[in-house]
């Protein structure tokens, strides 16, 4: 892979629409999802495989994950927050998934009912069960720049957890802005401090874009030498128990500014902006990208 090409992560299906007031039918999901696979995109995070009673948005996980066209080439993770739900994913055919925990205690018992430690001893055997089996497990590390209980994060603890993650098996560690709090150059310091103990190839960074800073985070990153960036197609979303957080930044606006920086993404930003507008139109809300608004102005 050379330096100039960014993997970007579309989580768009799953963080965007968990904490979307309107339910879309799992037809519209699939529907999204497979837009989105020719758009050139070449990870989607599909669906999350958590407890229905905690994000009945994606109640109809193990549907959509069975009714999307598989596109050779593009990887379809999906969320896990424990065995039940791996083992939930995997009776579908998953073979990527994600686990999820915070450097913040109080964010993680709100979110998944569990402390840090407590968290990464359930995901002991979902690590187990997929070494075995062959299935790649992404790990996300949410409340770095900020918690909405706790207020500040020290960084040390965003090194712990995400280390801890890494030395557990996962091959890469997504670094969660849960409630876009954070600013360029602590966005920076933190990967800095991260990187210093797990691979930089082995990181993403995962921004929302609730106080308009995510673009200026990424950039920063990308600069410290971050090579995969997570975001959601029309900018949707958010986590439901990350109290007045709003969506990731969108995914078209983050190709806009690659591809305007002479980088490559693979991903072709019209069918993209498409993609978007048709998402926006189903949740019948205007779409938080600024390009596809540009793009779609009349
Ligand atoms: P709990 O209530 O402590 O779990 O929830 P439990 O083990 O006591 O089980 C309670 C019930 O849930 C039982 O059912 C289980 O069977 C069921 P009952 O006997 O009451 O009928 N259950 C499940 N059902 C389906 N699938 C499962 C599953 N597990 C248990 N996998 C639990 C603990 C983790 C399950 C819950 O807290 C949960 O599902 N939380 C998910 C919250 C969530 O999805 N948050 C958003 C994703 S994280 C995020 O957005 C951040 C991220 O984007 C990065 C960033 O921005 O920072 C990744
Ligand atoms: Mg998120």
């Amino acid at each position: 892979m050379n330096d100039n090409h960014v993997r970007i992560v579309e989580v768009g299906p799953r963080d965007g629409l968990q904490n979307e007031k309107a339910m879309l039918p799992a037809d519209v999901k699939i529907a999204l999802i497979d837009r989105l696979s020719s758009t050139g995109l070449a990870t989607i995070e599909a669906t999350s495989f958590v407890s229905p009673k905690w994000v009945p948005q994606l109640a109809d996980a193990a549907e959509v994950f069975q009714g999307i066209r598989k596109v050779p080439g593009v990887s379809y993770p999906v969320l896990v927050p424990n065995e039940q739900g791996y083992r939930r994913a995997r009776e579908v055919g998953a073979t990527e998934v994600a686990v999820f925990t915070a450097a913040s205690e109080a964010f993680n018992r709100k979110n998944i009912n569990a402390g840090i430690d407590e968290s990464i001893e359930r995901f002991r055997p979902v690590l187990e069960l997929a070494r075995a089996e062959g299935v790649k497990v992404r790990g996300y590390v949410s409340t770095v720049l900020g918690c909405p209980y706790q207020g500040e994060v020290p960084v040390a603890d965003v090194v712990r957890v995400a280390a801890r993650l890494h030395q557990l098996g996962c091959h890469e560690i997504s670094l969660g802005d849960t409630i876009g709090v954070g600013t360029p150059a602590k966005a920076r310091a933190m990967l800095k401090a991260v990187a210093a103990e797990v691979p930089m190839a082995a990181l993403a960074v995962h921004f929302h874009d609730t106080y308009g800073q995510a673009l200026a985070n990424i950039l920063s990153c990308l600069e410290e030498g971050v090579r995969v960036v997570d975001s959601a197609v029309s900018g949707t979303g958010g986590c439901p128990y990350a109290k007045g957080a709003t969506g990731n930044v969108a995914s078209e606006d983050v190709v806009y500014m690659l591809h305007g920086m002479g980088m490559e993404t693979g991903v072709n930003l019209d069918l993209l902006v498409a993609a978007g507008a048709w998402l926006a139109a189903q949740l019948h809300k205007e779409t938080a990208s600024r390009v596809t608004r540009a793009r779609t102005a009349a």
